[in-house]
């Protein structure tokens, strides 16, 4: 604690780094700056208490400070233990007035390469208001924050923390004992922040995935808006996102030559278009490994050989996972891999990869080249090159999505945060998408940004095609 503000950073002294790229990033982030000037006067989030768990990266730092100038009080983690900037965390602490000695920003729990034990320490910090205090929103990516606040009241409810079974993953068993502990030391600790939070704004497929799952069980506490379904959100951020970032992280831990490589990219939803376009536009030769046929059938017309992993995964000097499904990548078909190959998972969670696996397999060998990137040497002599302990490598080797993209998503979310504080009593405790309009508002800045032009219906157009002159231009159930 540092002039009355809690936090845990690497280096403070990176404030004044961090704050130069946020005020570079503030440009590139249109949707943002403008949240900020139409909301300038009205402070929507005022009363707000979010806690918040996302890549704490500089365009994070613009996010938690747009939620700042709109009134709401923030305490911040990230959502993974290799993805915090942390010269971004730095200048978050010390805010935009503030100086080292004398910090006036937001709490922040993160730093590059955390532990696990010290990764849910943080998420736990970041749900822990001072003075009594408890927070009021969460803001999600992945869904570890909701999880913690739903199985901690499930826990209190029953009164006893189940021990972990054989088998469970060493994750799991860390969650175990933070709950352990806090109902040892206070036993409704999570069944109070349960009730007192309105509602949750979720980044991700994965973390969607979960708060779906919870709806659907009739266990989820609170509303929830699904900010990753937002079109400007899935159809950009984990599309073109990746297509800058994947490659970024691929150049920074190995700096292979991708051009002439074969490339096999497992799932081909929005993130495996991007990665898959990204390498191609290196020359890579693209395999797309699909469960879905509609998905493999729009890989095989964009061009790519769809193929399994089982029979390929010889051939491949670079892999990525991209399913946010587990076990897709085993040790049996990493022992097959070419001499050198690459693997790198892009999904939200490290199971896609099977690194217990990787580390049981009798006589391997670790060997770090540097952080987050290993070479793991088989008894054959043949090593793989694996990037981020299989854990999401574009923000693991690299610093994730530029600023623009992520200011469209980013949009969102604020958009998400003031729906909800501001109208919780309107929604039930299921899961919702924005408007369609918003989506539109949100394209329009961005749109404006980049110098387009939007063409204007008119209002006979508009009739004939039955939408407003104004929008939504689209039925809900358009794909893009
Ligand atoms: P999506 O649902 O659009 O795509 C996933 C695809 O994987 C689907 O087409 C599905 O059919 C396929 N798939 C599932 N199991 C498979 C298997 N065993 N083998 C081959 N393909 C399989 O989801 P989206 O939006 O592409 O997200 C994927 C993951 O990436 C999620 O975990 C998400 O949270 C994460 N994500 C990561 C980002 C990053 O910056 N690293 C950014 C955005 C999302």
């Amino acid at each position: 604690t540092r002039n009355g503000i809690d936090f845990a950073v690497a280096d403070l002294s990176l404030a004044e780094f961090g704050r130069k790229e946020i005020r570079l990033a503030e440009h590139e982030m249109p949707g943002l700056m403008a949240l900020r000037r139409e909301y300038s006067e009205v402070y929507p989030l005022r009363g707000a208490r979010i806690s918040g768990s996302l890549h704490m990266t500089v365009q994070t730092a613009v996010l938690i400070e747009t939620l700042v100038a709109l009134g709401a009080e923030v305490r911040w983690a990230s959502c993974n233990i290799f993805s915090t900037q942390d010269h971004a965390a730095a200048a978050v602490a010390v805010g935009p007035h503030g100086t080292e000695e004398e910090p006036k920003g937001v709490p922040v729990f993160a730093w590059k390469g955390e532990t696990l034990e010290e990764y849910w320490w943080c998420t736990e910090q970041m749900l822990t208001w001072p003075d009594g205090k408890l927070p009021n929103m969460l803001l999600d990516d992945g869904g570890d924050a909701t999880l913690l606040v739903h199985k901690g009241t499930e826990y209190e409810k029953a009164g006893v923390v189940p021990s972990a079974e054989d088998g469970d993953p060493e994750e799991w068993q860390v969650i175990l004992g933070v709950l352990k502990e806090s109902l040892n030391s206070s036993p409704d600790k999570w069944t109070k922040i349960g009730k007192e939070i309105r509602g949750v704004t979720e980044e991700t497929t994965t973390g969607v995935l979960r708060l779906y799952q919870l709806a659907a069980a009739g266990e989820l506490l609170f509303p929830a808006i699904n900010v990753n379904d937002s079109v400007t959100k899935s159809k950009f951020d984990n599309r073109y996102g990746c297509r800058h970032s994947l490659i970024d992280g691929i150049n920074r831990a190995t700096d292979v030559l991708i051009g002439g490589k074969v490339a096999l990219v497992a799932g081909y939803g929005d993130v495996g278009k991007g990665c898959a376009e990204s390498l191609r536009g290196q020359g890579a030769r693209v395999i797309i490994a699909e469960i879905d046929p509609i998905c493999a059938l729009q890989a095989l017309m964009d061009g790519y050989q769809v193929g399994t992993i089982d029979d390929l995964v010889d051939q491949a000097d670079i892999i990525i996972t991209s399913t946010g499904n587990k076990d897709v990548l085993l040790v049996e078909h990493m022992e097959r891999m070419k001499h050198q190959a690459i693997v790198g998972n892009i999904g939200h969670f490290d199971n896609e990869i099977d690194m217990a696996g990787l580390a049981r397999y009798p006589g391997v060998r670790r060997n770090n080249i540097k952080p987050q990137v290993d070479e793991w040497v088989f008894p054959s002599g043949r090593s793989i090159i694996v990037l981020s302990e299989g854990r999401l490598l574009n923000l693991g080797n690299a610093t994730g999505h530029p600023s623009f993209v992520m200011s469209n998503s980013f949009s969102n979310q604020v958009i998400a945060q003031i729906e909800l504080f501001t109208k919780a009593e309107e929604y039930d405790k299921e899961v919702f998408r924005l408007p369609k309009k918003l989506d539109e508002k949100v394209a329009r800045i961005h749109v404006e940004a980049l110098g387009g032009k939007l063409t204007k219906l008119t209002k006979e157009q508009a009739e004939y095609i039955d939408v407003d002159v104004e929008g939504p231009y689209k039925p809900d159930h358009y794909r893009y």
